[in-house]
């Protein structure tokens, strides 16, 4: 879940590190180091905090040495401290290290390792790597060999990047199921965890694979196997652009984000015809359609069933990507594995597309990011083309991910001319933004309240799942999603006087008995918020949606939700762009 990004070039490493660390701090922000070689010896400077702190406190921008290695931690083994902070060294510090991922097996190569005398000072899984080197450096004294004996006894997941006190030009990087890119500038390149981390300064760049080492120095690089063969690589050229990890004047990048949509939106729809087609004839042929995605992405999921059923008449089912292991006897050639996300990096989405492969399941992914392993481990992609998301919560990739459905459901259903409605929506978008203030009051209103009720019917339930999840994540408050019909049988007994219940109510075949649904919460003291295009009396307050095709309300109604959770946080003081607890990319299962 953390970045981690190396560099070799001509100039200071320390500066281009620090901005790369903050071009990925959504990644993993509870603490963060650097070790730069001076030529002569490795500095390390790391503590927990936020990059642009750190980096002031310690003067780490001002290092000498043009090689260097970096990390922004999302803790998995060891409380967050500054000792638990990455880069980690061996005993003599001849290996400095910095790795995403668990290393499973830890425990064990510890005992192993201190018992051969090493001295451990973190609770970090990731210190044997370093400690493992060194060790295997000794006897080889051999950089390649040394990585590759440990990753040879290493088990989890890893994508680390190393470098050492006897070798001042060169850094070395490998991976096995974490994501790690080479990025290819002019005297200098970069190894990292994404490409944002490196995007201001070159984009071209070749996505390494899984059981790759790659060599890098300030003007080469080499890419070979765990097993030592060479391999010949092309690189490509990745369409983001450094303007869009701009935060431009929004104060965070989450309302940015939610701001973009009429754009974004458009952006997803813009697909490749034959592409498009090409998933239609994929769906369309299946009778074992299985959606996989985790968090907002599974919500997606639950949106594309339910039109499956309801508009083109085909049965698929959405399976909790870390749930599939319960489902995967069931998959076979005949089967087609829908994977929906916006990282394409999330571990229990590949661990669930790799079981199906396994067992020959057809994968087809809806993802963001190009170049991801899930991209690369698909049989056909759709992309989002809605740009970098940084903020933690999802918001303009989800609705970029319901366009893309509605586009593929309108097509395999024939209903093809309600595509200039699809298409009508980003349009609509302005009106939503709107209601920017409305809501931010309405979340004054309920600042110090603890419990919400998100209540929908159908599509909307789904979105009562979305909007309840975005709220927890952003305001850290309970809530909790339900299907309006679901209330008397238990929910209700929760309700009292003042409870806010957010209600998705717009005029479609669920409208009356969600009203019905509403009126008995409000006869037990619940506060009334009805997100619809129908005004109605029973509404505390009223959040007025724009009237449109019924299939098309979540789109409309998510933006809301995304407000109310943005400003849900900012009435309680969190900075919504890093909640606590999370990371963006959960690459570890
Ligand atoms: C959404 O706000 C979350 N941060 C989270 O649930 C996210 O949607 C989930 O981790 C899946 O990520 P993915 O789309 O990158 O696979
Ligand atoms: N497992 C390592 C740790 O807890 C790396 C975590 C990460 O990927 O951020 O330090």
């Amino acid at each position: 879940m953390c970045g981690i990004i190396g560099y070799a070039g001509s100039i200071r490493a320390a500066p281009i590190l620090t901005q790369g660390l903050t071009n990925m701090e959504y990644r993993g922000y509870d603490s963060a180091g650097v070790g730069i070689h001076d030529g002569r010896q490795i500095s390390i400077k790391k503590d927990t905090g936020k990059i642009d702190e750190i980096k002031e406190r310690l003067g780490i921008d001002s290092l000498n040495g043009n090689i260097g290695i970096a990390h922004t931690r999302w803790a998995t083994h060891g409380k967050v401290s500054q000792v638990n902070a990455h880069p980690h060294t061996s005993c003599e510090s001849k290996v400095t290290v910095v790795h995403n991922g668990i290393i499973d097996n830890y425990q064990k190569l510890r005992i192993n390792l201190e018992t051969a005398g090493h001295l451990f000072i973190s609770d970090t899984d990731s210190e044997v790597i370093a400690h493992l080197i060194e060790d295997n450096f000794k006897s080889s004294g051999d950089y390649r060999s040394s990585i590759i004996a440990a990753c040879e006894v290493l088990e989890g997941s890893f994508a680390f990047v190393v470098i050492f006190k006897d070798n001042a030009d060169t850094i070395f990087g490998v991976r096995k199921d974490a994501p790690l890119i080479l990025g290819i500038g002019k005297n200098e390149n970069f190894i990292a965890s994404d490409i944002l981390a490196f995007i201001k300064k070159t984009d071209e760049v070749i996505f390494l694979e899984n059981f790759e080492l790659v060599e890098v120095s300030k003007d080469s690089y080499q890419i070979m196997s765990l097993s030592g063969e060479q391999k010949i690589r092309e690189s490509v050229k990745v369409a983001w652009e450094a303007s869009d990890i701009s935060r431009k004047d929004f104060s965070h990048f989450t309302l940015k984000e939610i701001h973009e949509q009429q754009n974004t939106i458009r952006q997803s729809l813009n697909q490749n015809t034959n592409i498009l087609n090409d998933f239609c004839d994929i769906l369309g042929n299946s009778n074992k359609i299985y959606i996989v995605a985790s968090g907002t992405s599974l919500h997606a999921g639950f949106i594309a069933k339910q039109l499956l059923a309801r508009v083109v008449k085909i049965p698929s089912e959405v399976v909790i990507a870390s749930e599939f292991i319960s489902y995967a006897d069931l998959i076979d050639s005949d089967s087609v594995i829908l994977a929906i996300s916006q990282s394409g990096e999330t571990a229990d989405v590949l661990d669930a597309i790799r079981t199906a492969k396994g067992r020959r399941g057809k994968i087809i992914s809806i993802v963001n990011t190009p170049g991801s392993s899930l991209t690369r481990e698909s049989d056909q992609v759709l992309f989002l083309n809605c740009g970098p998301e940084i903020g933690v919560a999802a918001t303009k990739s989800f609705t970029s991910q319901l366009a893309i459905i509605y586009q593929l459901v309108l097509i395999l259903s024939g209903r093809t001319q309600d595509i200039a409605e699809l298409t009508n929506i980003s349009n609509l978008v302005p009106e939503l933004l709107s209601k920017e203030e409305e809501v931010s009051k309405i979340c004054d209103t309920f600042a110090s309240n603890t419990d919400f009720y998100f209540v929908g019917r159908g599509l909307n339930f789904t979105i009562a799942l979305e909007g309840a999840l975005k709220l927890k994540e952003l305001a850290y408050v309970h809530a909790e999603g339900l299907a309006a019909g679901e209330l008397k049988h238990g929910t209700l007994a929760l309700i009292e006087e003042g409870t806010p219940v957010i209600v998705l109510n717009p005029d479609d075949e669920t409208y009356y008995e969600t009203l019905n649904n509403a009126s008995e919460m409000k006869a037990r003291g619940a506060k009334i918020i009805g997100i619809s295009n129908k005004p109605n009396p029973i509404y505390d307050y009223h959040l007025q949606i724009p009237t449109v095709d019924r299939i098309f309300y979540p789109i409309l109604e998510v933006i809301i939700l995304q407000f109310l959770a943005y400003y849900g946080a900012i009435s309680r003081h969190h900075n919504p762009d890093y909640p606590r607890n999370l990371a963006k990319s959960v690459t570890v299962k």
